[in-house]
């Protein structure tokens, strides 16, 4: 009988600061554990890979101090790199509905303002804050899991708070996923409210492969 050995490797991001440098284990231990007790609200059996997390928070080098929204940060693979980027400037709010992922983000992230809470009730969030536009959006909520009306709910808020001027707003759709109604559905949404919607070559360094949406006003489409 022929048996077949399957390797996955993870590479989670690497951390420079003393105090970041936590046991990446129980993330993925954290995180493998929701995945397994409620798999349609986490969306992913692994946090997203370092090159994912690299090539969607790129689209921060536009701007010198921008209002960052994160949605869905989990464990905290796009925070890492978006407080990178940050370097201290800006504002970085992240609105994440499982209470263990937001209170581990929390206790890492002293800069991050971390929000328990449904990505669908963001103008109430972000007016509790006095945050009345984004720069950007960076998320990798399961779109192609989240019901039609969730969907429209979060992109309504979205589109009503996002810089009209700069704004941008950027996603990941798993390669597998792409053809389903809900994600086909999600891109007609972003045509819908963006001019230019640019999707990305699979990101094959991220188990499963994503592509990563990106969505801009027309004046500002390169
Ligand atoms: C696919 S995981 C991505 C996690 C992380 N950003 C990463 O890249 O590894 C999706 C995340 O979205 C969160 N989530 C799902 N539905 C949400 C909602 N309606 N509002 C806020 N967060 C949500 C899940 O709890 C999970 O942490």
């Amino acid at each position: 009988m022929r048996s077949f050995l399957i390797t996955i490797t993870y590479s989670p991001p690497q951390l420079t600061s003393p105090t970041e440098r936590i046991p990446r284990l129980r993330d993925l231990g954290l995180f493998l554990r929701c995945a397994l007790t409620s798999p349609g609200r986490t969306g992913a059996v692994l946090p997203s890979s370092r090159a994912l997390a690299r090539s969607m928070t790129s689209v921060l080098s536009e701007f010198s101090d921008p209002n960052v929204l994160e949605l869905g940060p989990g464990t905290g693979p796009m925070t890492h790199y978006i407080q990178r980027r940050l370097a201290g400037a800006g504002r970085h709010v992240a609105v994440e509905l499982n209470p263990a992922f937001a209170q581990r983000l929390a206790e890492r992230y002293p800069r991050v303002d971390v929000v328990c809470d449904t990505a669908a009730a963001l103008p109430r969030i972000l007016e509790a804050r006095g945050m009345y536009h984004v720069d950007a959006v960076i998320t990798s909520l399961p779109f192609s899991l989240i019901p039609d009306d969730v969907q429209t709910d979060i992109m309504d808020g979205i589109t009503s708070l996002i810089n009209p001027e700069c704004g941008v707003f950027t996603t990941i759709n798993y390669v597998g996923a792409f053809s389903t109604p809900r994600a086909r559905r999600f891109r007609a949404l972003l045509r819908e409210r963006f001019d230019q919607l640019v999707v990305s070559r699979p990101v094959l360094g991220n188990m499963p492969p994503a592509y990563i949406l990106t969505a801009r006003r027309a004046h500002l489409a390169r």
